[in-house]
């Protein structure tokens, strides 16, 4: 059965996971990890088929509906500097996009910073999680949170939420893990940098910033990813750049 998640099938497919834990229902598979963040030294997967509280950036809700989602928060171990660790949202939105993309058959494109939009509508979000421990190895928690089959959007988000539809959820799961497990490893070399700017699909549209540090809004235009995964925006002719933590982002036209 493609549609009923298995922890073993799961382990059994991914390279890169020493546990999985299976939740039918769950307040959050993000909270869940950091539970269990101290049980286990290695990296692991928290799964569930349904989340009571389920959690996006910004605390925003995450629709997560019983059934016709997956919800996953990927635990890694890396021996990477703290610096880098906004590179783990970018990496693993590419590796998100492009397994996506490859088991739905659609074409996946990536908002800045890691929502990943098919056919113009949201259908994954993810949030990366960092956990700084004196005398502990960093832990990062990636989560990820896709519509397969959800339809039945709360107002706030249905213009613009949708889903990929059904695939083959245990094995796009484990490859999605393997997936970002592989670019985290070898986050220096930034092999997944040149496919986010491709599937970036903010570059070279005007953009509403909504800056959180000093509570204000404008419009700038979107030009570049930089090195470090901010966006550089130009505003009455000034060159901004942004970071992920400071702002939020909407676009008019997709
Ligand atoms: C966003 O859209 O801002 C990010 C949404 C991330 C949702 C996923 S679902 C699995 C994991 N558990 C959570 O509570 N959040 C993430």
């Amino acid at each position: 059965m493609k549609k009923q998640l298995s922890a073993k099938k799961i382990m059994k497919l991914a390279n890169s996971l020493e546990k999985v834990y299976y939740y039918d229902t769950i307040d959050s598979t993000n909270d869940e990890a950091k539970r269990l963040i101290n049980t286990f030294s290695g990296n692991f997967l928290v799964i569930a088929s349904h989340q009571t509280k389920g959690r996006g950036r910004w605390n925003r809700n995450f629709f997560s509906p019983g059934g016709s989602g997956l919800y996953f928060s990927l635990v890694l171990r890396p021996a990477i500097p703290t610096e880098k660790c906004a590179l783990v949202t970018v990496a693993a939105a590419v590796a998100v996009a492009e397994e996506v993309e490859k088991f739905s058959g659609k074409r996946a494109d990536i908002k800045w910073v890691n929502d990943i939009y098919v056919g113009g509508k949201k259908c994954v979000g993810i949030l990366t999680e960092s956990i700084f421990e004196k005398d502990k190895p960093l832990s990062i928690i990636v989560g990820v949170g896709i519509n397969l089959t959800t339809s039945d959007f709360p107002d706030e988000i249905k213009e613009k939420a949708g889903n990929i539809g059904e695939v083959d959820r245990n094995a796009m799961v484990a490859a999605i893990c393997d997936k970002i497990a592989c670019f985290v490893e070898n986050i220096e070399e930034k092999k997944f940098m040149n496919e986010y700017v491709r599937r970036c699909f903010l570059l070279g549209k005007d953009v509403t910033v909504y800056d959180k540090i000093v509570d204000k809004i404008y419009t700038a235009k979107a030009q570049e990813i930089d090195e470090e995964g901010r966006l550089v925006v130009a505003c009455n002719g000034e060159r901004l750049v942004l970071s992920s933590e400071e702002v939020s982002l909407s676009v008019s036209k997709f």
